[in-house]
This record gives C-alpha cells, structure tokens and sequence, in this order.
C-alpha cells in the first residue's frame, strides 16, 4: 500500500470513480462532498461495485476488496479532506465560477507540493486556475467515463504550470493504471472531444447528404472503424497502409 494520500472533491459519477481507481492503485482517499447524504451513498455505492468487481474477478490492483475500501473515507470538511494529502482531483459540476471557488478556497489551505488537479471535461486550464497562488501545481487530468474501465486520462497544463507538475501527475496516473497522455499547451475540446467531434460532424454531413441512414452510419463506426481504433490509432492506421492508401483518397492535403 501507498502511504501517500490522494483527496476527491465531489461524490458523483465521476468522484466515485477516481477514488476507486485510487484505492486500487493503493492511495489512501479521503472524498469530499457539501452533501453529506451524497457522501453517504457514494460510499455505499463504491462498496457494492467493488464487492461486485471482486466476486466477477474485475477488480483492479492486487489488494482484495476489503483492503481497498479500508481506504477510502468520507468528509465534509474540506481542510481536513485534503490534509496530508500529495494529489487533489476536482470532481465538482462542470460550471466555472463553482470550480474557480473551489480551487480558490484550496489555494488557500494547500501547500507548495500537492497537485491541484481538475477532471473537467472542457473548461480551459487558463480559465480555471490563472491568478492562484498555487498556479504551478494545477492541471487538467481529464478522465474518460466511466475511469474505472476507460483508461485514458488526458493531461493538460496551465501555461504557467511547471513542468515537474506533469511529470508527477503523468507518473501517479501510470502508477494507478490509467493511460495518461500529454498535451503541450491546452487547446478548446482537448484531445478527445475534437476527435470526436470530427467524426461526429462527418457523421451529420453523410447522413444529411443522404449518402447513407442514421442506422448504416452508426453501424460503420461499431462494426468497422470503431473495432480497429480500439486497438491502433488513425496515424499508425495510416502508417500501416500499403503506400498510403488512405492518403490516395484524402480530399484534404496531407502534410
Ligand atoms: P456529478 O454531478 O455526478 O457530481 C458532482 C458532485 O459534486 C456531486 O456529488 C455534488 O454534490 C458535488 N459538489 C457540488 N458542489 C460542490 C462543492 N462546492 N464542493 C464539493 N463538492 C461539490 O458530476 P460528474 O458527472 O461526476 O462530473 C464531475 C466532473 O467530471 C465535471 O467537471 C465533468 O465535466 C467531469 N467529467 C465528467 C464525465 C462524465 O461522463 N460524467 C467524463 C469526464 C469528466
């Protein structure tokens, strides 16, 4: 086990899920909510998938299910959820001036070594965390639902974030399991969602130009394209194509 403690704020979907990946990993977590009644059904809820996860033979790391939830506890009081504790992962509503509150009440209480860490799925770090005390230490790891199964966290700094910061948040995510990965500078929709929106957009275009139905769309991404990139990316796609074959066809240039 891990002596290092990590705090969870907010015992939602998603802070639920980080402090099962946590406990997994080994970490102590304290999760933190306003909502006491909240705080009290996460940690039943956490209970019972973990019990579930067990007895299916899916639990992850190697302490058994009662080892993990022996480590995970519940609080109301912020100062003392994030005491002793080397990584903070925000987990609160996706609304800006509630997580800017929250950061600027821990900037407050924090010091100079823990990691002040939001999973916003698409607030900029820029606009959450400029003007902190603590700037250095914050970033964005921004996990993919549900975390518990969906490893990839992806990592975004603040321009003024140090880069020591990234490391050690890149390491802690390795360490826990998860699939971390690097943006150099933070960019609208992060990685993921412009992915995703490209391909939602291409989607529409299809199927409002009447090329195909909804149904048929759909089926090319679970049944085809979907089934490869689950195993390789589009660039080693590419990559592996005889001569380039996808670029043959490309309307767009290529460079
Ligand atoms: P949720 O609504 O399920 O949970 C939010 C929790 O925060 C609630 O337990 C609420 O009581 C608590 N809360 C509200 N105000 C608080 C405060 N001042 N201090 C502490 N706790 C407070 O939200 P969810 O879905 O878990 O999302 C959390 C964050 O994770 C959001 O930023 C969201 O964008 C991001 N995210 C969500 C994903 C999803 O699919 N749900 C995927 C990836 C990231």
């Amino acid at each position: 086990m891990d002596t290092a403690g990590v705090a969870v704020i907010g015992s939602g979907l998603i802070g639920r899920s980080w402090a099962m990946v946590f406990a997994a990993g080994g970490f102590k977590v304290k999760l933190y909510d306003i909502e006491q009644q909240q705080l009290t059904s996460a940690l039943e809820n956490i209970r019972k998938q973990i019990k579930e996860l067990e007895k299916t033979g899916f639990l992850k790391g190697d302490l058994s299910a009662e080892q993990q939830l022996s480590l995970i506890s519940i609080c109301t009081d912020l100062k003392a959820a994030v005491e002793g504790a080397t990584f903070i992962q925000e987990c609160t509503p996706e609304d800006l001036e509630l997580k800017k509150k929250i950061f600027g009440q821990l900037d407050l209480i924090v010091d100079d070594n823990v990691i002040l860490s939001s999973s916003t799925s698409c607030l900029l770090p820029s606009k959450l965390f400029t003007g902190l005390k603590h700037v250095k230490q914050c970033i964005v790891s921004h996990p993919v639902n549900p975390p518990y199964f969906v490893p990839l966290v992806e990592i975004v700094p603040h321009p003024e974030t140090d880069p020591s910061a990234v490391e050690r948040t890149y390491a802690l995510m390795k360490k826990i399991g998860q699939s971390p990965v690097k943006l150099n500078r933070e960019v609208e929709g992060f990685v993921l969602n412009r992915l995703q929106y490209a391909v939602i957009s291409e989607a529409w275009r299809l199927v409002d130009e009447g090329v195909i139905s909804p149904t048929d769309l759909d089926l090319v991404m679970s049944d085809g394209l979907g089934m490869r990139y689950a195993f390789i990316g589009p660039l080693e796609t590419m990559h592996l194509n005889a001569e380039g074959a996808c670029c043959n066809i490309s309307p767009f240039p290529l460079h």
